[in-house]
């Protein structure tokens, strides 16, 4: 029991395996080491397990006394009874083959956004997960944070009145560094042909979108700024996804209550 005498974590722990162990499967043991902090919380996350082919990204979990198994493919931890939940933080070309792995082996999984690398990869896993006993949820998402749910929830209370107009973005600076060498989030056959639309822009849209703010026509400007990039070996190589996106979107307006529609009509 912690000093202040609120208890921690109570309730059974959870095994989680890690798919992809990168800058989000490191995030995720942050997370769980922070756990403790919870007070009364009904289950423990521990992470005992990651697959990643890449031996730098595994050496990094060596460190961490709760994690077990270390390997190379992905398949063992789909097939390890001993973890209850994955967590699949891959790049989006392997998302829809990972992620129907998962859902046909039964397993229940937090998946990244964003669920798939185009549409037809999006809807074939959606398809998959339909009627699908397994929990399976996108992690780390904008709405989950207290300040977004805050924005919502005083968006849907109508204090705010008539909205004629929404500004929502998202500043990510770190790609301006144009020496920042080349990853497959700047390539379009492993991030997607939406870019930064794919990467970054669920993060802008999710908050309109929860508010039921369904897009009826979106205009769109994009841009590839940075063409190539460092590659491996310092040589430059091309980075061929979008790296901003504008969009004007207009959204239907809400029908107006019945009566609040009559009387503008009269005050015509
Ligand atoms: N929700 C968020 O806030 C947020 C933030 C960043 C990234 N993401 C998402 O998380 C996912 C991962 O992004 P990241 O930033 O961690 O990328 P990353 O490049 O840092 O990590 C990806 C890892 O996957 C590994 N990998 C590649 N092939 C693999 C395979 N066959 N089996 C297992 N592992 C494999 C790579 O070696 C790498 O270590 C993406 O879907 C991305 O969009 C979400």
């Amino acid at each position: 029991m912690p000093v202040d005498g609120h208890p921690g974590p109570t309730g059974r722990r959870v095994r989680i395996g890690v798919v992809g162990g990168g800058l989000m499967g490191r995030e995720l043991v942050a997370v769980a080491g922070r756990w403790d902090a919870l007070v009364g919380h009904p289950c423990r996350p521990e992470v005992v397990a990651v697959a990643d082919p890449a031996p730098g990204a595994r050496d990094w979990f060596s460190r961490i006394p709760t994690v077990s198994t270390l390997t190379r493919d992905w398949r063992e931890l789909v097939d390890d009874d001993g973890i209850d939940l994955l967590y699949l933080a891959v790049p989006h070309d392997l998302h829809e083959e990972i992620y129907l792995a998962a859902a046909a082996a039964g397993r229940d999984f937090l998946g990244e956004k964003p669920f798939g690398i185009d549409l037809g990869a999006a809807g074939r896993i959606a398809a998959a997960l339909e009627g699908s006993p397994s929990f399976v949820r996108v992690s780390s998402e904008m709405p989950f944070f207290p300040g977004a749910q805050r924005a919502i929830a005083l968006a849907a209370s109508g204090a705010l009145g008539e909205i004629v107009e929404v500004r929502s973005g998202f500043a990510h600076s770190s790609d301006l560094d144009r020496a920042k060498p080349v990853n497959w989030k700047r390539q379009a056959a492993r991030c997607g042909a939406i870019g930064v639309m794919g990467d970054l822009g669920m993060h802008v849209a999710h908050v309109p979108l929860r508010l039921g703010w369904r897009p009826r026509t979106v205009y769109a400007l994009l841009d590839d700024i940075v063409r190539e990039r460092p590659g491996p070996g310092g040589a430059p190589v091309p980075c061929d996804t979008w790296d901003n996106a504008l969009l004007a979107c207009r959204v239907p307006p809400p029908t107006p209550p019945r009566d609040q529609g009559i009387q503008r009509d009269q005050g015509k």
